[in-house]
């Protein structure tokens, strides 16, 4: 059976492991490990079955500055299923546990950079016609927001910056 649960000390070197295999390179792990260093690893959520961490998902803050102001939001990324293990809805099943959990935290907004396919099914919709953009052109498909909070979207527009440890993926 499958367990989605916070991240131990021990789950660290699985995790690292998971995402190496699924990217298929160590940029996306060694990100983890570097948001973990400096404490914004905010959500850090494991999969586990029969006792093997299988599937990982993070969330960490982002801000999103206009002329104005800045807000804090959170951003999930990344996220990662061994490849032995995807599409059987693990997958789904981290993105709403870590949504869930999302929800209990002081952030009113959050962002994803993924595929316009997958994120929809979990209520997350194109950024832009809520004037909430990512600071690198892409697709405008591709990036996309959630309201946690009742409203929270309306008050907030600008240009999403990532923490810096991103810019090193
Ligand atoms: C993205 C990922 C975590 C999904 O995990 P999963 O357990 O397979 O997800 P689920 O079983 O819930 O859903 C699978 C569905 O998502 C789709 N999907 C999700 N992300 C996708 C992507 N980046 N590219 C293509 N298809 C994707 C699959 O097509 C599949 O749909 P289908 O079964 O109807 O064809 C997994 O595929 C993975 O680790 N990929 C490599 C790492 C990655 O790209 N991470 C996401 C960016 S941070």
């Amino acid at each position: 059976m499958l367990k989605i649960r916070p991240e131990a000390l021990t789950d660290i070197p699985a995790i690292h492991h998971v995402h190496s295999l699924a990217f298929g390179r160590v940029n996306e792990a060694d990100l983890v490990d570097a948001l973990r260093r400096v404490g914004t690893l905010t959500i850090s959520l494991v999969a586990v079955q029969a006792q093997r961490v299988v599937g990982h998902i993070a969330f960490s803050p982002v801000t999103i500055v206009s002329d104005t102001a800045a807000v804090e939001a959170i951003g999930l990324a990344p996220m990662a299923v061994l490849p032995d293990y995807q599409r059987q809805g693990i997958g789904s099943q981290l993105v709403q546990a870590g949504l869930a959990t999302c929800g209990k935290t002081r952030y009113g907004v959050v962002v994803v950079l993924g595929h316009p396919h997958y994120y929809p099914k979990f209520g997350f919709t194109p950024s832009k016609p809520h004037g909430i953009e990512w600071e690198h052109e892409v697709p405008e498909d591709v990036f996309m927001v959630k309201e946690l909070q009742p409203g929270a979207l309306a008050q907030t527009r600008g240009v999403v910056k990532y923490r810096p440890e991103f810019n090193e993926v």
